[in-house]
C-alpha cells in the first residue's frame, strides 16, 4: 500500500515549488566538487566496495548501552555485534574508559575497523549543567547560548562523546507539553537564532576539531505541536502554518551546518515523521540541502507498528525509503532490511545511500584518521566542572532569570533585612539541574540557601521547608517511578506550614522557593493542570496571610498558571531550573549584585483553557477589544483573552523609558531599506540591561497574517540615567512570508512596526512597501 497522501503532497510541492526554491535546487547541484570532498568520496567509495550487505546494514544500527534509557532496551550482545561490524554507533556510554573499551572492539576486532559514533543527550551541559533550554532562550543572548553549547561540547568530547542529540528546536505553544522545557519557546525567529547558536557551539566552524561534537537537529518535525499537549501525539497542520510558524528553526540548524537530524515520534498529517518521504527527502534534503544523516528517535521505527503503518518489516523499509538512515535502539533495520532487499521491497542503492551518509559524517569528524580523538582522561580531568565552566554557567544562569513582578521594590533584598527562606526547593540540590541533565549530578549543584550564605554571609537568614515538594500520593508514586527521590518530611504538612509561618512572622521578608520537581518536566510529563501543586499553594496562602512581603522564587520546566500568585504575592522571580550554579545565580539576583534582564520566550497563560496561547496569533473577523458588553466577539465569557505575562516580558530592578518609534521614511520599494528608531533611557536607580524588541505586522495580505511577528531585538546595557538610541534596519526580507502557493514573498501594502520592551507594551508606526 503506497501512502497516497505523501505522494500527492510531494507532487503538489514539487510542482508548486517556489521560484526561489526551484532556483536553489539547481544551484544546490554542485558543479565542481571540492578537493576535500573528492578525497572523502574516494575514501568512502573504496571502503564501501569492501563492505558486505550485513556490514552496510550494521552501520545503520544504533543500540543503547550504558546509563540512561527512555524506553525499552532491545539490543542484546552489543559487544559481539560491534565485533561483527553490525553497529554504526552506540549511545548512553561515556567516560574515556567505557568508550575506549567499545571503540577498541570496533577498530581492533571488526573486519573493516570502522570507528563508532558515541551519542548522548547532552542537552544543556554535560557535567557543568546550564539552565534548561527554555531558560537559556530567556537570556535573548546568542553569544551566551553558543558559549553554553561550547562548554558542553568541550566537556563531552573530553569524556569520550562525539555526538549530542541536541539542539531541540521544536516550536512549542503548549505548556501542557512537558518538553516545552527543552526548546527555545514559541517564536520561529528567535528559535532560529538559538538553533544556529547551539549548532555553532557544538560543531564549531569545523566538525573535525578535537573539541567539536556532532549536533543533531531534533525532533524533525513539528513534535512541539502534539495534539492536546500530550507527548508523542499526532500533529495535523496546514503547509502554510508549517512553513510560516514551525519550520524555520530546523532550517536554520541545517544552514548552520548540523550534520545529523532526528525524525520525530509524531505523525504529520497521517504519515509518521520517521517514514515521511516528503519531510526527510523532499524538504530536508532536496529543498534545504541537508548533507548529513537522519536517525530515528529511539524506537520510532518500531512504533510505526502501533501507529498502524505496517508490520516491522514494512515500517523499516518505509523508514529507510523515506530517508531515515539510522535506527536508534529498535533493530528493525538490522532484523528486516536484508529480507526486504531479497523481496525487492527496497533497493541496494537505498541501503548504500544511508550507509554512505553515515560514513561521510564519520569521515568529516575525523574518526577514520583518529578513532580515539575524543577519548582523553587528561582533558576530561582538566575540563569537566572546571572553575571557568562553572563561572560561565553562573553568568548564563543569571541572565536566564525573569523578574515577573516586583511591587514596592521588594527586590533586591536589603542587606540588613531579616529573611525567612522557605520552600521545598530552597535547599534541594538534586532538583537544581532540571530535566535532561543526563550526565549532570545534583551533588555538584548549589542551592539558593547555599548561594545566599556564600554571597551574602552577613545576611540574617532562617531556612524552613514549609511543605513537601509533592504531597499528592498518586503523583508522588509516578514521579518516584520516573527516578526522582522526593523526600516526605517527618513533620506533618500542618506543622511544616506552622513553622514556616512562624519564621515569616519574625522576618522582614519571606522568600519562598516553589514549583515543580525537575521530574515533572521533559519527556513524558504532560500536565492538564498548571497550577502550583495544592500543598505548595496552601503554604503560599498561609504566608501571604501573615501580611509580610512574600517573594515567590519559581522553579519549573514550563509556564505555570499564576493568576492567584500574581494578585497576592509581592514579587515573583522565574528561575526555571538554572543548573549547577543555580543557587549562586539566584542569590546574586536576590541581593542585587546582578540586575535581572531575562525575557519570556513563551507566553504564560492565565488558565489552561486559554491554551494554545501565543503572541503571534491571527486576528479573527470579530476581534475582542475589551468591552465586556460586546457579545458576539471572539472571547471567553469566563476569562480574559490576554495572557498573564506576554511573550518578551520581563522586568528589571531599574526602569526604562522608551520614546515612540520613528521611521526614517514612510515608504520603501522592494530594494529599499528603512530604519526604525527608539531612544531608551534608564530612569531608575540601577544599571541594567533591556531587550529592545522589534515586531512587524503585515496589515493586509493575500492570506491572513499574524497580529505581529518578532523581526529583531537588541539587548543593551544602560547605566543609571544613561540614554541610548536603538536603530533597526528593515528590508524586504523582513516582510516575507509563505503565501498560499508556498512562495516566500513580500506583498506590497502597509505594515505596522512595533517597538517595545515586550510583545504587548510597544509603540507603533506605519510604512508602505511599494511595487
Ligand atoms: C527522546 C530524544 C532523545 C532519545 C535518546 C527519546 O526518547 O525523544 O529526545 O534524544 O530518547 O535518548
Amino acid at each position: 500500500m503506497r501512502n497516497l497522501y505523501t505522494l500527492s503532497i510531494s507532487l503538489a510541492l514539487c510542482c508548486a515549488l517556489p521560484a526561489h526554491a526551484q532556483q536553489k535546487r539547481t544551484l544546490m547541484r554542485p558543479v565542481t566538487v571540492s578537493a576535500a570532498d573528492q578525497k572523502m568520496n574516494a575514501f568512502v567509495k573504496n571502503l564501501m566496495a569492501k563492505m558486505t550487505i550485513d556490514e552496510k546494514i550494521g552501520q545503520l544500527n544504533l543500540p543503547s548501552v550504558g546509563f540512561d534509557v527512555t524506553g525499552p532496551i532491545l539490543s542484546q550482545g552489543v559487544d559481539q555485534k560491534i565485533e561483527k561490524g553490525l553497529v554504526g554507533g552506540v549511545f548512553n556510554t561515556y567516560t574515556p574508559a567505557a568508550v575506549r573499551k567499545l571503540q577498541d572492539l570496533a577498530v581492533q576486532k571488526s573486519r573493516l575497523k570502522i570507528p563508532l559514533l558515541f551519542g548522548y543527550d547532552v542537552i544543556h551541559g554535560h557535567k557543568t549543567i546550564f539552565p534548561i533550554p527554555l531558560g537559556l532562550s530567556a537570556t535573548w543572548d546568542m553569544s551566551l547560548i553558543e558559549k553554553s553549547a561550547r562548554v558542553a561540547a568541550r566537556e563531552a568530547s573530553a569524556d569520550g562523546l562525539n555526538w549530542t542529540f541536541s539542539p531541540m528546536v521544536d516550536i512549542a505553544r503548549d505548556p501542557r507539553w512537558g518538553r516545552i522545557s527543552e526548546g527555545a519557546g514559541e517564536d520561529p525567529y528567535l528559535g532560529s537564532l538559538v538553533a544556529k547558536a547551539m549548532v555553532m557551539g557544538y560543531q564549531t566552524n569545523s566538525l573535525g576539531n578535537k573539541d567539536a561534537i556532532l549536533a543533531c537537529i531534533k525532533h524533525f518535525a513539528l513534535y512541539g505541536a502534539a495534539e492536546a499537549g500530550r507527548d508523542y501525539n499526532s500533529t495535523d497542520m496546514s503547509l502554510i502554518k508549517m512553513y510560516n510558524d514551525y519550520l524555520a528553526p530546523y532550517k536554520a540548524a541545517v544552514d548552520a551546518g548540523a550534520q545529523s537530524a532526528m525524525a520525530s515520534f509524531n505523525d504529520i498529517n497521517g504519515t509518521p515523521a520517521t517514514a515521511n518521504k516528503w519531510l526527510l527527502t523532499d524538504l530536508l534534503r532536496k529543498q534545504w540541502g541537508f548533507k548529513g544523516f537522519v536517525v530515528s528517535d529511539y524506537t520510532g521505527i518500531n512504533e510505526m507498528v502501533s501507529h498502524g503503518f505496517g508490520n516491522l518489516q514494512t515500517v523499516s523499509a518505509r523508514a529507510l525509503d523515506a530517508g531515515t538512515d539510522m535506527d536508534m535502539v529498535g533493530e528493525g533495520f538490522l532484523g528486516t532490511l536484508k529480507s526486504s532487499l531479497k523481496e525487492k521491497k527496497i533497493s541496494q542503492s537505498t541501503i548504500d545511500l544511508a550507509c554512505r551518509r553515515i560514513l561521510e559524517v564519520k569521515y568529516k569528524m575525523g574518526l577514520f584518521a583518529d578513532p580515539y580523538k575524543y577519548i582523553s582522561e587528561e582533558r576530561a580531568a582538566k575540563e569537566i566542572l572546571s572553575p571557568n565552566n562553572r563561572l560561565d554557567a553562573k553568568v548564563v544562569a543569571q541572565s536566564s532569570l525573569v523578574l515577573l513582578k516586583n511591587d514596592n521594590q521588594v527586590l533586591p533584598l536589603k542587606r540588613n533585612a531579616k529573611i525567612a527562606l522557605i520552600g521545598p526547593l530552597a535547599d534541594n540540590k538534586k532538583e537544581m539541574i532540571g530535566t535532561w541533565s543526563a550526565a549532570g549530578d545534583g551533588k555538584d549543584a548549589v542551592t539558593v540557601y547555599e548561594g545566599l550564605r556564600r554571597i551574602a554571609p552577613q545576611m540574617d537568614i532562617t531556612y524552613t521547608k514549609g511543605a513537601n515538594l509533592i504531597d499528592d500520593p498518586a503523583l508522588l508514586k509516578l514521579i518516584i517511578g520516573y527516578g526522582a527521590t522526593i523526600e516526605t518530611d517527618a513533620k506533618s504538612p500542618q506543622k511544616l506550614i506552622d513553622d514556616a509561618v512562624a519564621a515569616a512572622k519574625k522576618a522582614d521578608v519571606a522568600v519562598v522557593v516553589l514549583g515543580e520537581s525537575a521530574f515533572m518536566g521533559g519527556e513524558a510529563t504532560s500536565r492538564t493542570n498548571l497550577d502550583l501543586l495544592p500543598n505548595q499553594k496552601t503554604l503560599l496562602k498561609a504566608l501571604t496571610a501573615t501580611g509580610k512581603p512574600v517573594v515567590l522564587v519559581l522553579m519549573n520546566s514550563r509556564p505555570l498558571t499564576l493568576e492567584w500568585e500574581n494578585d497576592n504575592v509581592t514579587g515573583i522571580l522565574e528561575t526555571w531550573f538554572a543548573g549547577t550554579e543555580a543557587g549562586n545565580a539566584i542569590a546574586e539576583v536576590l541581593v542585587g549584585n546582578y540586575n535581572p534582564a531575562g525575557k519570556l520566550t513563551t507566553t504564560f497563560p492565565r488558565n489552561v483553557g486559554q491554551i494554545p496561547i501565543y503572541y503571534n496569533h491571527k486576528s479573527t473577523g470579530r476581534p475582542y477589544e475589551g468591552n465586556i458588553a460586546d457579545r458576539y466577539k471572539s472571547r471567553y465569557i469566563d476569562s480574559p483573552n490576554d495572557p498573564l505575562y506576554p511573550f518578551g516580558f520581563g522586568l528589571s530592578y531599574t526602569s526604562f523609558q522608551f520614546t515612540p518609534v520613528t521611521l526614517s521614511t514612510k515608504s520603501i520599494n522592494p530594494n529599499g531599506k528603512l530604519q526604525a528608531t527608539v531612544t531608551v533611557t534608564n530612569t531608575g536607580q540601577y544599571d541594567g540591561e533591556e531587550v529592545v524588541q522589534l515586531y512587524i505586522q503585515d496589515i493586509y495580505g493575500s492570506i491572513t497574517r499574524p497580529v505581529k511577528e518578532l523581526k529583531g531585538f537588541k539587548k543593551i546595557f544602560l547605566k543609571k540615567g544613561e540614554t541610548k538610541t536603538v536603530t533597526f534596519n528593515i528590508g524586504v526580507n523582513d516582510l516575507k512570508f509563505y503565501n498560499a502557493a508556498l512562495q516566500f514573498v513580500a506583498e506590497p501594502g502597509d505594515f505596522n512596526v512595533y517597538v517595545g520592551s515586550n510583545s504587548r507594551d510597544v509603540s507603533t508606526a506605519k510604512f508602505t512597501l511599494t511595487k
